[in-house]
């Protein structure tokens, strides 16, 4: 059992068992890939994640001994990548990009903003459960920046004031616009089209 590198003040669950239906698909993942291999650590983790909604080490552990790897390797995986939430989060896990692109557009404000209104630092989450806020690496979407991935959702181009848009919506429960907050399309100029402007 991993005891050491464990996340401080992290009140730890004794033991995890994948539902019936997650071990099925746990196996489905397994079979993808070479046998003996460590591979399907990584949607293993998802697996687990999704049920627990975070990943307790004891989740780290199932999952290792799942494909007989050893515990601190699995632990390796699971602390490197900040898609793996080794503490509990908020209902809504807002996970800010603060690399290059998203920095030069802005992101400082848009992390500031998620902080000032929400009231949590560092990995504190809202006292009625409903969010908490990471600074995260770069998520894929450059050319949309600043942007969030709030759970399995981005949203793109955004603002201090479409940020906090956004917090307020999905506090009170109302439909949010996933994507681009400007309304530009996918990841076209945003000053519109350069070439190819007539089509005959
Ligand atoms: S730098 Fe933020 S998505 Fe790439």
């Amino acid at each position: 059992m991993i005891e050491a590198g464990q996340p401080l003040g992290v009140e730890q669950p004794k033991s995890f068992a994948f539902t019936p239906e997650n071990l099925e698909r746990a196996k489905v993942a397994i079979a993808k890939y070479p046998p003996g291999t460590f591979s399907p650590i990584m949607p293993l983790l998802h697996i687990a994640q999704e049920q627990a909604g975070w990943l307790p080490t004891a989740a780290i552990v199932a999952c290792a001994d799942l494909i007989n790897m050893p515990h601190i390797r699995a632990f390796e995986v699971a602390s490197f990548y900040t898609m793996y939430n080794r503490r509990p989060v908020g209902k809504h896990h807002v996970q800010v990009c603060t690399s290059g692109p998203c920095h030069i557009m802005g992101s400082d404000d848009i992390l500031h903003t998620c902080r000032n209104k929400l009231g949590v630092h560092g990995h504190e989450v809202t006292a009625d459960g409903k969010f908490s806020v990471a600074e995260v690496e770069c998520l894929g979407a450059c050319v949309n920046a600043p942007m969030v991935q709030i759970n399995d959702d981005y949203y793109e181009d955004l603002s201090p004031a479409s940020m906090e848009k956004l917090l307020d919506d999905l506090a009170n429960g109302r439909p949010v616009k996933v994507g681009s907050q400007t309304g530009r399309q996918k990841s076209c100029a945003a000053s519109g089209p350069t070439t190819l402007k007539e089509v005959k």
